[in-house]
């Protein structure tokens, strides 16, 4: 028995400790920005004064506990009140609350400050059941489940949901914000080192929250600009007859009416908003059955690292078996719920179905063409 109690504390030791790990992926104290830095600093400045705290107070109940131990039955001496020690112990905490107040306060005044909107990047975030939805504004660009930002440049992201509360969160670069539905809130980040950093949404939001994630592409500069390109850029032609083109013709069929898969057009920023949002009203109508649903833009998926809102990697086999059943990846999900080919009369066949995944993982800017539209 002892051997197991003790087993299960270095378990559940060593699980701590890989959490505090500043390498595990959502990890706050491995920061790569300065607002991540900024909150870390303010939390092991809170934490270290708490230590030493705790260990005057257990180390002086100890070591009470053990001088004042009872010896023989003699009564000790009676005491009432004592101003002087309860002065004290009124006036060290308040004291204690100040210092830790004044760095704390400087922080929220630093991080609540936007920058100027002229020379940072604006980028909208919207939650979705349960994905995130990325908008470039200046840029006409939109994404989703994937943010890609510049490094070292200022950002301002503007955050809201289209349904219930969510939370917009990644560790390494900056704390949490709520997106809440027709209400904006802005967050100041900045990161500070090229690399992939993950994302997730913070606040319960539905039977998926926990798998409503996201990827951050932080980009050296010049990387950025191909990036914006490349989303602007067309995919090859497909040669007639492939499986990549009879899968276009079953996803165009059958998927397109909720998941847009060509924005790299000229003009396809404001008619995307306009779609999510009849895609919305849409599914507000009739809940139960209706056929359309607010669903990831889907434009040059073939680059996407993961699927399900970053649940697994993007590659051939995940994609078959997540559009063969998303709910046996993420329980739950609308597209289950709604979507035709999940209806018992159109169901697709496994070779149709590996031909719409040929046909998504084939969405990637063509060498060949050039960008549709600058900016
Ligand atoms: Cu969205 Cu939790």
């Amino acid at each position: 028995m002892k051997s197991v109690i003790r087993a299960s504390i270095i378990f559940a030791l060593l699980l701590f400790a890989m959490a505090c790990s500043p390498e595990s992926p959502q990890s706050t104290f491995g920061t790569h920005g300065p607002v991540a830095e900024l909150q870390k600093n303010l939390f092991l400045f809170t934490f270290w004064i708490a230590v030493v705290v705790f260990i005057i107070v257990e180390g002086g109940i100890i070591f009470l506990t053990f001088k004042y131990r009872k010896k023989d039955d003699k009564l000790p001496v009676q005491t009432h009140g004592n101003l002087k020690l309860e002065i004290t112990w009124t006036i060290i905490p308040a004291i204690i609350v100040v210092i830790i107040a004044i760095p704390t306060v400087l922080a929220i005044w630093e991080t609540q400050v936007m920058p100027n909107e002229e020379e940072s990047l604006v980028i909208e975030a919207t939650g979705h059941q349960w994905w995130f939805e990325f908008k470039y504004p200046t840029e006409e660009v939109v994404t989703a489940n994937e943010l890609h930002l510049p490094e070292d440049t200022d950002v301002i992201v503007k955050i809201t949901s289209q349904d219930v509360l969510h939370s917009f969160w990644i560790p390494k670069i900056a704390g949490k914000l709520d997106m809440v539905p027709n209400h904006e809130n802005q967050l100041y980040i900045k990161a500070d080192d090229p690399g992939l950093y993950y994302g997730q949404c913070a606040e319960f939001c539905g039977i998926v929250h926990a798998m409503m994630r996201f990827r951050v592409i932080v980009h050296p500069q010049e990387d950025y600009q191909d990036w914006l390109n490349d989303m602007r850029t067309p995919p090859a032609k497909l040669a007639s007859g492939s499986d990549e083109d009879e899968g276009r013709k079953l996803f165009v069929g059958n998927c397109s009416m909720c998941h847009t898969y060509d924005s790299y057009k000229k003009g396809a920023y404001t008619k995307e908003i306009d779609a999510q949002y009849n895609r919305w009203e849409e599914w507000k109508k009739d809940k139960e059955n209706s056929a359309i649903v607010s669903a990831p833009n889907l434009t040059h998926f073939g680059n996407r690292i993961t699927l399900g809102a970053g649940i697994k990697e993007n590659n051939y086999d995940n994609l078959v078996k997540w559009i063969e059943n998303p709910d046996k990846i993420k329980l739950g999900t609308r597209m289950k719920n709604h979507a035709v080919i999940y209806k018992e009369e159109n169901q697709l066949s496994t070779e149709q179905i590996e031909q719409i995944a040929k046909y998504l993982l084939s969405l990637k800017p063509s060498s060949e063409s050039s960008a549709t539209y600058n900016k």
